[in-house]
């Protein structure tokens, strides 16, 4: 069931529901905002006395819940909303979410949020939707137990003294596509096949009216995407490349955008195999493709006034006696040769054939987004992501994106010197640098394919996957980076 949401002008004490919440900061002195006014006023008090009493101090995801408030609702909650001068829009999305996923677990499923007169404003009401809609998410869709849903959020209602409908509106769209791209990344890979995830590229398509083409392996060899067929030959599995193309109503610029995204459905590692221990994760090996369809599903309801092409190459990484092997070397798509020196370093082997191909569509700039490497979760942890590009312009596009989104990423160095460390005695390029510097010789890897193209590569490795749930999300697929491929549409032009 579909979570419903509104915006109402009606004040806390109007408005109906399970629970109104109130976000509350910490306590600094000076005048209080007037949403704390207005809760102590209904409450004759109620929360100066809980500040008083240090029960509650503002702190993020404190909480205190009050029977009977005398408002229309049937409780009253104050949130701890941290310090008033760091709260941003990102903070809201977290409250959002840390709001619906504590009052859920007390069985309350009409949720009404009351936003501060200062805050009131379309950014953050699109936070806390997006917040809530996140935060509600769970990785259950496989779950038998009828209890499934059972404490979902029914309703989600922004109390807010002006209009903020379209904000809702917009939010909606993202925080839904967030848990589309979130469900197939979820999905493990004895479900989500390249061939499945082409078909659920090819519905989510035909309900939004974007166009789509698939690429199967008999097209992908006449085309000649011999970097990528080489990783797919040890699996039964046939590859794809999905390609999702929206064009505008009308255009501002003549730039044509490129979304890229990793989609290795299993990644065993090949001949090259991984250890078993905690091989099972590697069925996320596809987000970065998950969240460029996500994020094309947002493009195609939010219509940006800007040409955006989506190309998706999807493999399983399985060895046989097929399966290719370390020395074996392959041509890509746009003519070099590349040895594979280990068959684990198999998602730059398809990108590379996929940034060719958007190229050749007439993409004037690229972004992909790939859990490429174990290394940049030894450089960036599970909090960044990596941002890697040929071209400051369109990197502080993205990061002004990623700002918007409330997605973090940290610049990467990319200088020319890394290209020392790619030297293959046979072929044009090794697919592996040597022990140091992994995540960057694996993007300078990439880079050689952009043909000078302005382009930035995203690794989500240490990002698209939450082993431990927090407050305002559940473990398990985060969907990230298809936020800020929506900002980074819907912002080009401004
Ligand atoms: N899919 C992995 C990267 C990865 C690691 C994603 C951990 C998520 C969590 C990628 O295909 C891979 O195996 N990379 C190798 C490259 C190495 C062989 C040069 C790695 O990082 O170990
Ligand atoms: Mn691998
Ligand atoms: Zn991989």
């Amino acid at each position: 069931m579909l979570m419903e949401l509104h915006s109402t002008l009606n004040s806390i004490l109007e408005t109906d529901g399970d629970v109104v919440v109130a976000p509350c900061f910490e306590r600094e002195g000076g005048e209080q905002p007037a949403l704390a006014r207005a809760v102590d006023d209904v409450t004759s008090g109620w929360l100066t006395e809980l500040y008083g009493s240090g029960e509650f101090s503002g702190k993020p995801n404190e909480m205190a819940l009050l029977y009977r408030p005398g408002i229309r609702a049937r409780r009253l909650a104050v949130l701890g909303a941290g310090k008033e001068p760091k709260f941003t829009p990102q903070e809201m999305r977290r409250l959002a979410g840390v709001a619906i996923r504590d009052l859920r677990g007390r069985k309350l499923r009409k949720i009404a949020l009351a936003l501060d007169e200062k805050f009131a404003t379309p950014a953050y009401a699109q936070a806390a939707v997006e917040g809530a809609l996140i935060g509600d998410y769970e990785p259950d869709q496989l779950k038998t137990d009828p209890k499934k849903g059972e404490c979902r959020i029914e309703s989600f209602t922004l109390i807010a003294p002006r209009d903020l409908g379209p904000a809702v509106a917009r939010a909606r769209v993202i925080g839904e596509s967030q848990n589309f791209a979130r469900d197939l990344v979820n999905l493990p890979a004895n479900r989500l096949t390249p061939s499945a995830l082409a078909d659920a590229a090819r519905a989510m398509a035909g309900e939004t009216g974007l166009a789509c083409e698939v690429l199967d392996r008999d097209r992908l060899r006449q085309l000649g995407m011999g970097a990528l067929l080489g990783v797919a030959q040890g699996s039964d599995e046939p590859p794809v490349v999905i390609v999702l193309r929206y064009t505008p109503e009308s255009e501002t610029a003549g730039d044509h955008l490129g979304l890229i995204g990793k989609a290795v459905t299993f990644d065993t590692g090949g001949v090259s195999i991984k250890p078993a221990e905690g091989m099972e994760k590697m069925k996320y090996d596809m987000a970065g493709g998950g969240a460029v369809l996500g994020a094309m599903r947002a493009i195609a309801k939010l219509k940006p006034p800007l040409r955006i092409s989506a190309v998706v190459p999807s493999v399983e990484n399985m060895l046989s006696g097929r399966a290719q092997r370390p020395g074996d070397i392959v041509t890509s798509l746009n003519g070099k040769t590349v040895e594979v020196l280990n068959t684990d370093a198999e998602g730059r082997l398809i990108l590379i054939d996929a940034i060719t191909y958007a190229l050749r569509l007439g993409c004037t700039h690229l972004v992909d987004a790939a859990t490429l490497t174990g290394a940049i979760v030894v450089a960036l942890g599970h909090v960044h992501i990596g941002a890697f590009t040929n071209d400051e312009d369109l990197l502080s596009k993205v990061m002004r994106a990623s700002i918007s989104a409330g997605e973090r990423m940290w610049h990467m160095p990319l200088d020319e010197e890394y290209k020392d460390y790619l030297k293959s005695a046979f072929a044009d390029l090794p697919n592996i640098g040597g022990r140091w510097g992994g995540a960057i010789t694996a993007a300078k890897f990439l880079e050689e394919f952009t043909e000078g193209k302005p382009w930035v590569h995203l690794d989500i490795a240490g990002t698209a996957w939450m082993d431990d749930p927090k407050p305002f999300i559940a473990k398990g697929p985060t969907g990230v980076a298809m936020r800020t491929f929506v900002s980074l549409a819907t912002e080009w032009a401004g």
